[in-house]
């Protein structure tokens, strides 16, 4: 099955958001609301793409003890995310916690494992001695053991990362550019339907929809490419 796209809602407000949903129209189902929108308007912006018959992915990526988390998974599937993530860095207790939460919510909960802006001297900075794709991998394993269905992951670990955590495990993957467009800041990037052949279940996009010239006509293009 290809993977499916959930756009990036990476704008300042929420009309500029909710318009471009509208010019999407039906090509997309999935949106991804993050730090930058939620801060500014909260539950709002869930909401009002739930009355649009949208699908949201609120990443917030908790990261706080057990109990803190699991209520705060739990308060995102009652705003009305389908999707939420967690810091996979909280240790086992906390995923755990967290996936207890998401199980009795039905949100599908993702784990982050290294942040894509860290490399191996962030890493050792913090105590780490690990390589990136050692610790995502630790942590992809950690995340899967205590009861996380999936991970965020850059293109790059899709087939690790199926190796190790198998078919059924849910990998969201961010960096993708279609053939030909701007790389923007992203460095580990790969084409959709290459990321989809590899493996992906969720392609994140924002750049190269939100700033077409016709961000649904961009969007339909890009799952033409996926099909
Ligand atoms: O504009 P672009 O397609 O690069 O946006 C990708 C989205 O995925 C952004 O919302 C970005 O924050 C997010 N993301 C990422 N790399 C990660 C995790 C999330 O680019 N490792």
């Amino acid at each position: 099955m290809s993977a499916q796209l959930i756009v990036a809602l990476d704008v300042d407000t929420a009309a500029e958001g909710l318009e471009l949903v509208d010019r999407i129209g039906d090509a997309c189902q999935w949106y991804k609301v993050g730090k930058q929108l939620f801060t500014r308007f909260g539950p709002e912006v869930v909401r009002q793409l739930k009355n649009r018959g949208k699908k949201v992915f609120l990443d917030l990526k908790y990261h706080d003890i057990p109990n803190t988390v699991r209520e705060a998974v739990r308060a995102a599937a009652d705003i009305g995310a389908d999707m939420t993530n967690v810091h996979a860095g909280g240790g086992a207790a906390m995923l755990a916690a967290a996936a207890e939460g998401a199980r009795e919510s039905h949100v599908l909960l993702i784990a982050v494992t290294v942040l894509t802006s860290m490399d191996e001297t962030e890493l050792a900075s913090i105590g780490l001695a690990a390589t990136p794709r050692e610790q995502v991998l630790r942590l992809a394993r950690l995340a899967q053991r205590n009861g996380v269905p999936g991970v965020v992951c850059s293109a790059l670990e899709i087939e690790p990362l199926r190796q190790a955590c198998g078919p059924d495990f849910a990998l969201v993957v961010p960096g993708i550019r279609p053939a030909g467009s701007a790389t923007d800041d992203q460095k580990r990037i790969m084409t959709p339907a290459e990321a989809s052949r590899l493996g992906a279940n969720y392609l994140v996009v924002g750049r190269p929809i939100l700033r077409a010239p016709d961000p649904a006509q961009a969007a339909r293009d890009l799952l033409a490419e996926l099909a």
